[in-house]
């Protein structure tokens, strides 16, 4: 098995940094493959919790060549405090590259996002103000800034008063905002080059060295398939395609050479932001499961809203992605939960829908269809093998995985290392 896909399954949020650090000590190259900062992974190891935004979990072992492919778009500021922390922690990034075709998020990017969702007011996306959306649409309009231009100096003050005058033309005229200082970004971001110098490769020759060595990668997604830029509930989506073709792109694998694929999925849904949500439970349950699943957002600390097990969206997620195998994670959040609903499908003016539609209006006002299922009502924190499960517990896994497609191999029973249930191996 070499090279293996991580993909979050729902609205993401779904434990995917957790998976990755399970699996980092087993693979010798992990490769985050799209989006940027607007990801945010709490990975707990030996009782310590690390956050990471851009850098891949699997820094956390030494070994682990560690990539940012060129999908991603990098906020060096952001990258630049992760790799601090991670030194004051005593973590090693000696292993840690960026793909120089790696975009990157520029000082204007978060400010334009910011106004762009004040000025969209009540239709405002609840983006992670990261400047995410605004770095993408820059590298399609081709005038985006790319790790790489950190070590042409010359190239980069030449574009930089081209680009800066278009962005300060729209945050003048467009926002009556105040524009920005070229001399300032210049001076910041050749900073940022001194820095990142040693770590920029082109990452094309690592990679396919890897492959042709037979060495196991594995590519990391962030965000998941609803909030993919064309199959997700556009417009409440990502500026990226967080799928396993999409990891294929940001990574420069040719899907020909993907062995598998891991789909990550929550016990219950969580979505961050605006746009539909059927299965969304607005009463006292979902701020119970709320607490009790500390959902509240890595990056943005914003309450997560949340709702039952969607089926309908797992098969989607499934299909679309090709995923071979399911890591349920936070099962043990629905410990005292005593009746379980699970979402089937959608009924939407008399008819009924097996997957979420892709006209958004119709998702929002959709009817969704329910199955229930007894809770188990007692704690699974200590168990540690599938079988020690309450019976109830399995059967309700069982189901998911029927609905949803494809077998759930992994279970999650909590935040650490040790509260994982292996059902069967994942690589
Ligand atoms: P953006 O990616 O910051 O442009 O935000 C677009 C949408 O994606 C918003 O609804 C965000 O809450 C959501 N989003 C972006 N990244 C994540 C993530 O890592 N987890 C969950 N939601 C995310």
């Amino acid at each position: 098995m070499s090279v293996t896909i991580l993909v979050g399954g729902q609205w993401g949020d779904e434990g995917k940094g957790k998976v990755i650090d399970l699996l980092a000590d087993r693979v010798d190259m992990v490769v985050r493959s799209q989006g940027g900062s607007n990801a945010g992974h709490t990975v707990v190891a030996e009782g310590k919790e690390y956050k990471f935004h851009l850098i891949p979990s699997g820094v956390l072992n030494p070994s682990t060549v560690c990539v940012i492919g060129h999908g991603v778009v990098v906020n060096p500021k952001v990258f630049l405090e992760e790799v601090d922390n991670l030194h004051a922690e005593g973590v090693s990034t000696d292993n840690l590259f960026i793909s120089e075709r790696a975009h990157m998020v520029m000082p204007y990017h978060p400010e334009l996002d910011r106004l762009g969702e004040v000025q969209r007011g009540d239709d405002r996306l609840g983006t992670t103000a990261r400047g995410i959306g605004p770095a993408y649409e820059d590298k399609v309009r081709r005038i985006g800034f790319r790790i790489g231009d950190l070590q042409k100096p010359a190239f980069l003050e030449k574009k930089l008063r081209f680009v800066l005058r278009l962005k300060n033309e729209a945050l003048t005229k467009l926002y009556d905002a105040e524009p920005f200082d070229e001399g300032a970004i210049l001076d910041e971001y050749l900073g940022y080059a001194e820095r990142l110098d040693p770590l920029i490769r082109d990452i094309y020759p690592m990679v396919r060295d890897a492959i042709a060595h037979d060495r196991k990668i594995l590519l990391e997604g962030a965000q998941a398939i609803m909030l993919d830029i064309d199959l997700g509930t556009y417009p409440y989506v990502t500026s990226s395609a967080p799928t396993a073709a999409g990891a294929c792109a940001g990574s420069g694998i040719a899907p020909s050479r993907v062995d598998k694929t891991i789909g990550v999925f929550k016990a219950y849904t969580t979505r961050v932001g605006y746009g539909p949500f059927p299965t969304e439970l607005t009463d006292s349950l979902g701020e119970r499961l709320r607490e009790v699943g500390n959902e509240f957002g890595t990056t943005t600390g914003r309450a997560r809203r949340v709702g039952w097990y969607d089926a309908a969206v797992a098969r989607y997620a499934v299909e679309t992605n090709g995923i071979d195998s399911i890591v349920l994670t936070k099962v043990d959040v629905l410990d005292e939960v005593p009746t379980l609903g699970i979402c089937t499908g959608y009924m939407w003016r008399g008819e009924y829908w097996d997957h979420p539609m892709a006209n958004i209006s119709h998702l929002k006002h959709c009817d969704p269809v329910y199955e229930e299922m007894p809770g188990w009502m007692t704690s699974t924190r200590d168990c540690r093998s599938y079988d020690d499960l309450p019976p109830r517990c399995r059967a309700y896994i069982e189901r998911l995985g029927e609905l949803s497609g494809a077998p759930i191999d992994v279970v999650s029973i909590g935040p650490d290392r040790q509260h994982t249930v292996v059902r069967r191996d994942l690589l």
